[in-house]
Parts: C-alpha cells; structure tokens; sequence
C-alpha cells in the first residue's frame, strides 16, 4: 500500500470541502477574472494621453477625435476613462471577493463541523492524552487553516496566473524583447520562494504548537482557580503563561520575520527586473525607436506583471504557514476511534442486565496491567459491592462495561454475549452510570437530571428527583426545577452535585446501573434514604456499587473484593466478616467493627 504524506492526507481532505462550494466560488472567480480583464486596459488612456495629448507623438486616437478634436477638452474625457477603467477593476474584484470569502468561510464551517463529530467519536484514550485547550484551539483557530489555503493562496493564485498570462500576451505583442527581459527574473523569484517557503512552514508549525500549549495552560488554570487561589500560586502561574506567551511570541516573530524578507527579496529581484527595464526602454526612446508613452505604458505593464508573480511568491508562504494548523486538524480527523462498532455488531435491545466479566486483563499502558484476570458475575436483582483499596482499579473495572475501554485479555459479557458484539451506543443505553466525579451541565436542574432520557416528563424527574433525595433542595432553589446552573454546576455544594447526578442515573432507568461512590459527599441520613431508595430500585435491575461505606456493604447481595488486580475474596458482608481474611482485616481497620 502507498503511504501518503501528510500534505497528501491533507489534500485529500481540502479538496471535497473546496468542491462543496463551486457555486459560490465560480461566481467568486468570475468576477475576479472580469476584473483582472479590466485592468488590462489600466494602461491604455496613459499612453493616449502622453502620446496625444501631452506631446504631439501621435493624433488623438480615433474614438476620441469623434468626441473632440480640442486637446484640452479631450483631457477630462481621457481622465474619465481613467476612473471607469479604475472602477469596473476593482468594483469587480470586490463583488467577486465577497463570494469568495463567502465561500471560505463556509469551508471553516463544514471542517468545524467535521472536526467536532469526529472529536465526539474519539475514545477516552484519546481525550485524556491530551490537554482539553489544544483540542479546542484545533476547533476554534486550526480550522480557519482551510479559509486562509483558500482566500489567501487558491483564489490569488487563480487571479495572478489570469493577470500573468493575460500580461503576458499584451506585453508580447508590445515589444517581444522587452517582454523577455521583463521574464528573465522569474528563476530568481522562484528559487527565493522555495528557499523561504519551507522555512516558514517549519516556523509555522511551531507557532501554532506553542499557541495550542498556551490554550491548554490557560484552560487548565482557569479550571483550577479555586486551587491557584488557595495555594496563593497566582505568581507561578502568571510566570508559566509568560513564559508561554514569549515562546508564542518569539515563534510567530521568527514566521513574520521570513515572511518580510521574502517579500523584500521578491520586490528587490522585481525592481532589479523594472530597472533593467527602464534602462533598456530609454536607450530606445533616446534612439527614437520607442515613444514616451509607450515606455510609460510599458513599465506599468512590467509593473502589473510583477505584482502577481511577486504576489505568487508570498501565497506559496501563506498556504506554508496555514498548512502547519491544517495538519493539525487532518491529524485529529485522521485518528481512528480504538472503540468502534465491528461490522457484525448488533444493537442490545431488551437487555436483562447479566453481567460477566471473564478472566479480564486491562491497563492503561498494557505494560502496566491494573486489572489482571478478573472475574465478575452480576444477576438482575442483585446489588454487588465493589470494594478495594484506593487506586485498585474499581473505577476501571466499571468503565469496562461501558465499553469506554477493551480489556486487552479476556472478555466482558452482557446477557451472554461478548459486549464488542454489540453497537457501543446501544450497549450505553442500557447502562445508567453515577461517576466518581460526576459532571454537570451550564443548563437547568430539569435537563441536568434528563440528561440520559432527555424526553422524560417533569413527573418522571421529580420522581427521579425524590429518589436522590435532591427534591427538596431543588424546590428551595430560586426556579426551582428551571433553575440555570453554572459551568460544571459551580453554584451547588458537593453533596447537592451527587445528588443531581444520583437521579440522573436513577431516571434513566436502564438494566443496569453502576454508581461508583455514590454517597461518599452525603450526611448518614441523606445516606440512609438513597439507600433505601436503592434497595426499591435494584428490583429487576442488575446494580453495581463502589463503596467504600459499611452501610452500602452491608446492604449489598454481595462484596466483592478487588485487591492487586484480581477479585480476592467474595461473598456476603457477614460470611467475609467471619472468614477473617483480607476483607475481615480491611473492614477492621476502616471501620473498627465488623459486625
Ligand atoms: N485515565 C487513566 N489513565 C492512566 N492511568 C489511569 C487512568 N485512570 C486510572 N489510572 C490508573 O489506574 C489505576 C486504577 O485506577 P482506578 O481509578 O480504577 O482506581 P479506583 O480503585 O477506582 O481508586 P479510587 O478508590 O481511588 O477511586 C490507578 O493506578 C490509576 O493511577
Ligand atoms: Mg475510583
């Protein structure tokens, strides 16, 4: 198989979403080409006036002399002409710019778009190594990369090519020699845009890196006010982010920097050309084999010749520069969900909430396994606790089900079936889960708590609701169920969160229902109550609980116990009690009693 490079892959991308907008670009493109024909005109009343009017080189042209044979009144029809020429140029290029821009626009739309599915779609691995800011960045900013390939390297580069050729022609039928002459920089203009190009692709790249890194920074510590705050570190983070914003700086300095020296390069080469020009053109005005105005009307060819090859030059920079954020968002496009549907997969509909895990080996880094051969059953109607010591893999364990990751070894199983069977949305619908660290929406109480079944009645919240014991607190709010929460629900206190996403789990009302720590921020009586409405809930359900309280233990159907990666002991609360193994002595230490 052919390997594509990266500009291969990113071509491949820029291309249909180009194509999506022909309509309004060819509009684009037609009026532009309607204006570089115009301007070819540009230099035709310059040269009627300094051969005719100015000086006595020619007659007045014929179109004229029917208007007026009187040069100074010939004057003001000669500037008009001027002005019309000068309008329909650049009133054209205008009108033709807002389609194309237009057009542009639409693209960073539709990439957008694209870019947010696909980021949707990607696995928690992928999410979790990398820092939320330089992921938005690549959606906010990268994503303006196939606007500026477009606006500032497709489009100028149609209408130089136009203006060159049309140039070319005009100039040729002029004076060949000249024309030639005028053509002998091109070598030297190309070589200068290759050497400069890659240079600023390469600073390029680097700017935008820093750019996203300086996202992630500030993203991260705004999360983290409370904590900044607190550990009174507001001075080291403003050092970092200085020191962020020069390493910004500095790379986007060195990119301008390029950039001025090709243009300066490129005009220096040009002026060469121009001058060459002029030396030429007036040995053969002196000699008398070339009039005033034609030499004028030349050299301002000769100038309308070098403005797009010069122009050619800095967009070969312009595509480097914005090719660097394209890749960016062609390298997220182009990574693959690790979870995805099998092409036998079939939807779960009608679950009954039989859970197996058979022999299951998982880590984040495979080297590094967290679970290491588990083994877990779990019946409809059963309420199995999950207890371990810190950082043995509980949370892990849970996310397995939902598919958020596959086991590297062994399998996990649903009504029987190996869950990678199953449409991973579907397997989801089943599953109501209460994280660790649950998280709420900037919306209202009502659509926090329907966010699983986001067409549940406001009776079925309340109900929900009540069962976390969340109504009361809700009612005391100042609107109640529609009452707007902040970002991440900032505006509740921690127990008050648990229990909105407690009834969140508990409305969508599916099989299987996994709460990891599910009362860990309540008072014992608040405790008391979830349980009991757990106990309602569990029947006909299959529900999994992490606990680290004896009162979630002592209720369970049975413990599990979750030591080094394996399930070490299992059973009732009071038959692991009385075996007196690890469980006896985890309990003992925990809560000083087993009974
Ligand atoms: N997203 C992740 N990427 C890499 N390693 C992880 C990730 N999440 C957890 N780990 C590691 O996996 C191990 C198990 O973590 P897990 O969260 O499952 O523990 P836990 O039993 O739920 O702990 P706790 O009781 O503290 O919640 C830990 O060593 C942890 O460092
Ligand atoms: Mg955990």
């Amino acid at each position: 198989m052919r390997v594509m490079t990266d500009n291969q892959k990113a071509w491949r991308l820029a291309k249909p979403l180009m194509w999506a907008q022909w309509r309004k670009a060819s509009a684009g493109f037609a009026l532009s080409l309607l204006s570089v024909a115009a301007s070819l005109y540009q230099p035709w009343p310059i040269q009627v006036l300094v051969d005719s009017i100015l000086t006595d080189k020619s007659p007045l042209p014929r179109w004229l002399s029917v208007w007026t044979t009187d040069k100074t009144a010939a004057l003001p029809v000669v500037c008009g002409l001027l002005l019309l020429v000068y309008f329909a140029r650049h009133g054209l290029n205008a009108w033709g710019t807002l389609y194309l821009v237009r057009a542009g626009l639409e693209m960073t739309h539709d990439l957008r778009c694209r870019l947010y599915d696909h980021m949707q779609k990607l696995s928690l691995l992928f999410h979790e190594r990398r820092p939320v800011g330089d992921t938005s960045y690549r959606v906010t900013w990268d994503t303006y990369s196939i606007q500026t390939i477009f606006n500032s390297g497709v489009v100028p580069l149609v209408n130089a090519v136009a203006m060159l050729a049309g140039m070319l022609v005009v100039m040729w039928q002029f004076d060949r020699m000249l024309t030639l002459l005028a053509s002998a920089v091109a070598p030297a203009l190309w070589w200068t845009i290759k050497f400069y190009g890659n240079r600023i692709g390469a600073s390029s790249v680097l700017y935008h890196e820093r750019e996203g890194k300086l996202n992630a920074l500030i993203q991260e510590t705004l999360t983290a006010i409370r904590t900044v705050q607190a550990f009174v570190r507001e001075d080291d983070e403003r050092r970092r982010f200085e020191e962020g914003t020069n390493k910004s700086v500095e790379a986007n300095q060195q990119m301008t920097r390029q950039q001025v020296m090709v243009g300066f390069a490129a005009s220096m080469i040009t002026a060469a050309g121009t001058v060459a020009i002029v030396w030429v053109g007036g040995q053969r005005v002196l000699a008398g084999r070339l009039s005033v105005g034609e030499l004028l009307v030349f050299i301002t060819y000769v100038g309308m010749f070098y403005g797009p090859m010069t122009q050619i030059s800095g967009l070969a920079t312009a595509v480097q520069g914005a090719m660097a954020p394209f890749r960016r968002v062609v390298e997220i496009l182009g990574t693959n969900p690790v979870i995805r549907d099998s092409v036998h997969a079939r939807p779960l509909t009608q679950c009954r909430g039989e859970v197996r895990y058979e022999q299951v080996w998982f880590g984040y880094d495979p080297e590094k396994p967290v679970l290491k051969g588990v083994d877990l059953e779990a019946h409809p109607g059963e309420l199995v606790a999950l207890i371990g010591p810190t950082g043995s893999g509980k949370s892990t364990l849970l996310s397995l089900l939902l598919r958020f990751y596959d086991p590297q070894k062994g399998r996990v199983l649903v009504d029987g079936t190996d869950i990678r069977e199953y449409q991973y949305r579907s397997l989801r619908r089943q599953i109501s889960i209460l994280p660790q660290e649950p998280v709420l929406f900037s919306s209202s109480v009502a659509e926090n708590i329907a966010y699983g079944r986001p067409d549940a009645s406001r009776e079925q919240i309340i109900e929900a609701a009540k069962q976390a014991e969340a109504h009361e607190f809700i009612l005391a709010m100042p609107q109640g169920y529609d009452t707007p929460l902040q970002e991440r629900g900032g505006n509740l206190s921690g127990g008050q969160r648990q229990r909105l996403a407690l009834a969140r789990a508990f409305l969508k009302n599916s099989p299987i229902l996994i709460l990891d720590e599910p009362t860990t921020a309540l008072d014992a009586e608040t405790e008391a109550a979830v349980l009991q409405a757990l106990r309602r809930l569990r029947v006909g359900r299959t529900v999994l609980v992490v606990a680290h309280r004896l009162s979630t233990i002592r209720d369970a159907t049975r413990v599990l116990l979750l030591d080094e990666g394996v399930i070490a002991e299992q059973g009732t609360h009071a038959e692991l009690a009385a075996r007196g193994g690890r469980y006896a002595r985890l309990v003992e230490l925990q809560f000083g009693t087993t009974s």
